[in-house]
Order: C-alpha cells, then structure tokens, then sequence
C-alpha cells in the first residue's frame, strides 16, 4: 500500500521542533503530530497510577484535538509540560517495551493522511523512509531560553539548561533508539534564527522533492 508522505522532524529538547512543526503543517495543509506527547502522557500515567510503564503504553488512548491532548475525555495539556514530566518521559522512552508499543500507534497515525511528524527517532526508526528528514539543533543556551519563553518558566536560566543537558545525555546514550540524525537526515542549526525563517528553510527542502500531498 502505498502510505501519505511523511515529513520528520527530529531533534533535541528546545530546538524549536513544535513551534516550527505545527506551522510546517499548517502551511502545507496536512496534519500535525506531536510523539513526546505520547511519551509524556505514558509518564503521567504511571506517575498517576504507579502501573507497568510497558502496560500503560499499550493501553494508552491518546488524541490530539487541536492544540490540546486529551487522555479519554480528559484535557491533560497542561500537566504534561511540566519539568517533572519532561524527565520522567525522557526515563520511561528508554524502555523498550515502552517504545514498541507506542511505534506502531505513530505509524497507524500516518494512514490517514500526510503527517509532520515530530519527535526524537523518527527519521531513524518510526518511518526510516520518510519522504523528507529534518535534525533541527541549536545552542544548550539558545534552547533553555526558548524553553524559558515558551512555557514562562520561572526557574533560572542555569536550572533549565542543566535540565535540558541532562534529558539530552538521556535521550542520545540510551540503547534502544536514541536520539541521533538520520543519515539522510537535512541537519538545520536554529541557533539566533527566528523560528519562522526556519519554516521558510524547511518549505524550500520540501518544494524540491515535488511531493504531493492530497
Ligand atoms: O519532545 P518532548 O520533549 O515532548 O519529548 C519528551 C521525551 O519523550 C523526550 O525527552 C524523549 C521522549 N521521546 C522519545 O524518546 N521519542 C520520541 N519520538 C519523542 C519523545
């Protein structure tokens, strides 16, 4: 069967990934999805019931409305972007049951329609054949203040960096997927770039594969 085009976009904590994945989408018309939030709701799951991490996985009954997250019929955006859940994500992601069990739900996602596809290992692993394959970076200083920005974090800069460096020493030793570019993977430095010249960047890599998206 012949699958949507999909566009990945990977890339460490802070490097503008949401923010210039959901404009992509929204410029291109196609659908947007966000694979840490899965891997958040999985940690606020098993912080709310203290369950086995790899059962709530493959139980989880995420969706996406918009810009909020529900679990069941229940709003839970807000509880997902705190600091405590960015790092018990990052510790559960290591688990491999964890992430076979949410892989094939990211690739069901992408049956339905073209997908922008964000998070840490989906150029390498969830869909190695993605149409196009973006590792967006930026500076530890740049990216803990864009955190700082996008969640009005009141926390020292410092703090946040030492947060951000630990979760990305996490997410890039652990065995299982970690998080690494593609080797087709178009690398873009967002250090001092305004995030929507980052889009205008990507939509050009985009134009030039032709794809068609409907
Ligand atoms: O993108 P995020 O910061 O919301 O992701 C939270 C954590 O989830 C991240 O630190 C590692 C994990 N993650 C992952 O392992 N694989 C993905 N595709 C997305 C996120």
């Amino acid at each position: 069967m012949k699958r949507f085009p999909v566009i990945a976009i990977d890339g460490p904590a802070g490097a503008g990934k949401t923010t210039v994945a959901k404009l992509l989408a929204e410029r291109l018309g196609i659908t947007y999805i966000n694979t840490g939030a899965m891997y958040r709701a999985v940690a606020l799951v098993y912080k709310r019931k203290n369950g086995d991490p790899v059962k709530i996985a493959q139980e989880i009954a995420i969706r996406f409305r918009g810009e909020r997250i529900f679990l069941g019929n229940e709003d839970v955006t807000n509880l997902l972007y705190t600091p405590e859940m960015s790092m018990l994500s990052s510790t559960l992601s290591a688990i491999p049951g964890v992430r076979r069990a949410l892989v094939p739900k990211q690739r069901e996602m992408a049956n339905y329609s073209p997908v922008v596809m964000e998070g840490r290992d989906i150029g390498t692993v969830v869909f190695p054949d993605a149409d196009v394959k973006f590792f967006l970076t930026a500076s530890v200083e740049e990216r803990a203040k864009r955190r700082k920005a996008q969640f009005n974090d009141p926390r020292p800069l410092e703090e946040i960096k030492r947060e951000i460096s630990e979760r990305d020493e996490q997410d890039s030793t652990r065995e299982n997927s970690p998080l690494k570019p593609a080797e087709d993977a178009i690398i873009v430095d967002t250090t001092g770039v305004p995030l929507e010249q980052v889009v205008e960047i990507l939509l050009r890599e985009i134009e030039k594969k032709k794809l068609k998206f409907n």
